[in-house]
């Protein structure tokens, strides 16, 4: 085996995302259900993907397995070629504030910090960086949300769709390569999630992101790189 290998077992050409055999199965009572089963998937850098399904065919679930939010019950996940599963919960805590950026329905700001606080948390979190560095990287990622004039306000002072675009710029703050986002638009109006959507993918072709979008939208949908539905656990 040569040195290089040796020393650094990840590739390059490693996918961003990779699931392997990907089973969760929730206890039902006395009975179990299979949720994910045996499911497989690759996300090189730069690709986007859409995962559409009925409600409850297990999107919310792959999405936090992949994130590495829940635990599989088997198989893999792998982020940049290393494995997940295998991580301390430091190092897993790590990797999620380093490597992925998520995005939800409901934005999860923090009500009781301003924009921008919102935006420096996960900065704030990796501990690493300056106050005043931390405020201009954060300023920086809420200009490319169009949202330099709203620094200063909190969650209850910004629309709906403003609220989601502060959520978009904090999971990109710390520039991970891989972007998870359940449903981001799944509470606009048609407009504002057409918005907020152009937005989203103008950043991931820009930072050549890994994004992997989950929606029910199939006017969204399309104009991601590939779409795949979930059906009986795995791939339809
Ligand atoms: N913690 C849990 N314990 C038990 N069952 C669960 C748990 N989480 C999810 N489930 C079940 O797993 C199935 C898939 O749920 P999930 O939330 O992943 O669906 P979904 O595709 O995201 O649905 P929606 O489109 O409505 O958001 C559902 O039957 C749900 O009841
Ligand atoms: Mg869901």
């Amino acid at each position: 085996m040569s040195e290089a290998v040796m020393s650094n077992p990840v590739s390059s050409v490693d996918p961003v995302l990779e699931a392997r055999n990907l089973c969760k199965t929730f206890a039902d009572g006395a009975s179990q259900i299979r949720v994910i089963d045996q499911l497989n998937l690759k996300v090189l850098k730069g690709e986007s993907l859409a995962i559409m399904g009925a409600s409850g065919s297990g999107k919310s679930t792959l999405l936090h397995l992949l994130g590495g939010l829940d635990e599989p019950s088997s198989g893999e996940v792998l982020i940049s070629g290393k494995q997940v599963s295998g991580l301390s919960e430091a190092d897993l805590c790590q990797t999620r504030n380093s490597d992925i950026g998520f995005v939800y329905q409901f934005h999860h700001l923090l009500p009781e910090f301003c924009a921008l606080e919102n935006v420096a948390m996960p900065l704030l979190i990796a501990g690493d960086i300056a106050l005043d560095e931390v405020r201009a990287i954060a300023a920086q990622k809420l200009k490319e949300v169009g949202l330099s004039h709203r620094e200063n306000h909190k969650p209850g002072m910004l629309s709906g769709g403003e609220r989601q675009r502060v959520a978009i710029a904090r999971a990109l703050v710390n520039q991970p390569k891989l972007l998870l986002a359940d449903e981001p638009t799944g509470n606009l109006d048609h407009t504002n999630a057409m918005s907020v959507f152009e937005m989203l993918s103008a950043l991931q072709q820009e930072h050549d992101l890994a994004l992997v979008l989950v929606t029910h939208d199939d006017s969204l949908a399309k104009h991601m790189g590939s779409v795949k539905m979930l059906q009986d656990g795995g791939w339809a």
